[in-house]
C-alpha cells in the first residue's frame, strides 16, 4: 500500500481509505446488506489505514460502527469524520429533510431538518459525540462536511484550531468548499485536506480544487471516486435500487447515460486485464493517478470489497495506460 501525507500534518495516510458513509445505511437502502466490522477489519488487514466517516452516515450510527469495529486496532488506524450536518437543531443553513433512511422525498415522510452549522458551539458539542461515538480519545482529521453561510469561515477555523491546541484533533479538513473558503481556513491556520467529489463521472474539480490542493500542499481526498458504485462495472443496466437508495434518481444510473458509461468501462476493463486487476481496481489507481488527487475514498460494504480496494493501492499504472483512459474518460460526457 502506497502512504502520502494529509498536507503538512505530519500523518501519513494510505492513499485508499475506506467510506464508512454505505455501512451507515442512511441514503444507502438499509444496513441488511452490510458487514460493518468484517468489512473495516480486512481494509486495516490489508493495509489500509485511513478510514472516513461522518455523525450525518445514519444519524451517528456509522460512527458507532467504526468505533466497535476499531477496538483494539484503534491505534493502527488514521481517524477521519467530519463536523457541521446537524439534525437536532435548526439553527444555520436549512440543507434538506430526511427521514430515517435517507432524503425524505415528501412532506409525509419528513422526520428530521437537516442543518449545515459550523457555529463555534455547536463544533464544541459535536466533537464530544463523535469522540463518545467513536470510543477514542482524539480525531485524527476532523473535517467540516458542508460550508456554513451563516457563521464566518474564520471563526470555524479559530475553534478547530483550539481543539487541534488541546489534542482532540490532530489534523484540520474542509469538504464541499470553495477556493476562496480553502483560503479564509488558510487565514487563521493550517488546513491539512480538502475532501471533495471526484471520479471519472465527476471531474469538475480538475480545474479549480485540484490544483488549489497540490500547489498549497493540501491533500485532496476524492469521494465517491466509484461514482457511488457504478464504476465498479457490476451494477448492469435496468437493475433495480431499493427505497432510500440514493443511486435511484442519480442521472449516472439512468438508461440514456448507461452506454456512454459501459463504453467508458470497456476501456477500463482491457488495460485492467492485461494487469490482472478488476475494473474498480482500474478505475482507483487511475484516479489516484490524476494531478492533485491524493487520497481516494472508497466506500465497501464487505470484507471482500474492502480486501479488493485496498489492492488497487499497490497497483501502478504506466503512462500510456494511464493516457489511454483519459482519452475514454474526456469523451465521456453524461
Ligand atoms: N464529504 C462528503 O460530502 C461525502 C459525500 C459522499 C461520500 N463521502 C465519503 O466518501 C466515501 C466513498 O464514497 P461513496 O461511498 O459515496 O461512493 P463510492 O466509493 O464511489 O462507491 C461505494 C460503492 O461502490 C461499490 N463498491 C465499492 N467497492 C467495490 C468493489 N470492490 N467491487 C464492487 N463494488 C464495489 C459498493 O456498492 P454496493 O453498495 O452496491 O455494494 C459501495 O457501496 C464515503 O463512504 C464517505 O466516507 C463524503
Amino acid at each position: 500500500m502506497k502512504h502520502r501525507p494529509l498536507g503538512k500534518s505530519g500523518i501519513q495516510a494510505s492513499v485508499v481509505g475506506f467510506g464508512a458513509w454505505a455501512l451507515g445505511g442512511w441514503m444507502w437502502g438499509g444496513t441488511k446488506k452490510n458487514d460493518p466490522e468484517g468489512a473495516i477489519r480486512a481494509a486495516v488487514d490489508h493495509g489500509i489505514n485511513l478510514i472516513d466517516t461522518a455523525p450525518m452516515y445514519g444519524y451517528g450510527h456509522s460512527e458507532e460502527l467504526v468505533g466497535a469495529a476499531l477496538k483494539g486496532i484503534r491505534d493502527k488506524v488514521v481517524l477521519a469524520t467530519k463536523c457541521g450536518m446537524v439534525w437536532y437543531k435548526k439553527e444555520g443553513d436549512k440543507f434538506f429533510d430526511a427521514n430515517e433512511t435517507g432524503e425524505a422525498e415528501d412532506e409525509s415522510e419528513k422526520k428530521y431538518e437537516v442543518y449545515i452549522n459550523l457555529r463555534p458551539a455547536m463544533i464544541r458539542y459535536e466533537i464530544e459525540e463523535s469522540l463518545g461515538r467513536l470510543k477514542t480519545d482524539r480525531i485524527d482529521l476532523y473535517q467540516t462536511h458542508w460550508q456554513d453561510s451563516t457563521t464566518r469561515t474564520e471563526d470555524v477555523m479559530a475553534e478547530l484550531m483550539a481543539l487541534k491546541q488541546e489534542g482532540k484533533i490532530r489534523a484540520i479538513g474542509c469538504s464541499n468548499a470553495t477556493i476562496d473558503q480553502m483560503k479564509r481556513y488558510q487565514s487563521v491556520g493550517q488546513l491539512d485536506t480538502d475532501q471533495e467529489q471526484y471520479s471519472m463521472l465527476q471531474r469538475q474539480h480538475e480545474t479549480d480544487n485540484l490544483p488549489f490542493c497540490r500547489d498549497q500542499n493540501v491533500a485532496f481526498l476524492a469521494y465517491s471516486p466509484m461514482a457511488l458504485g457504478i464504476l465498479s462495472g457490476k451494477i448492469r443496466a435496468g437493475h433495480e435500487f431499493g427505497a432510500g437508495d440514493v443511486r435511484r434518481h442519480n442521472p449516472w444510473y439512468q438508461k440514456e447515460n448507461r452506454p456512454k458509461v459501459d463504453a467508458l468501462l470497456e476501456v477500463v476493463r482491457s488495460v485492467g486485464e492485461s494487469k490482472d486487476i478488476t475494473i474498480a481496481q482500474t478505475v482507483i489507481a487511475w484516479t489516484l493517478e490524476q494531478p492533485g488527487c491524493s487520497h481516494a475514498l472508497v466506500g465497501a460494504r464487505n470484507p471482500e470489497q474492502a480486501a479488493a480496494n485496498a489492492k488497487a493501492g499497490t497497483v501502478e499504472l504506466t503512462k500510456p495506460e494511464i493516457q489511454r483512459i483519459r482519452k475514454a474518460v474526456d469523451q465521456t460526457t453524461l
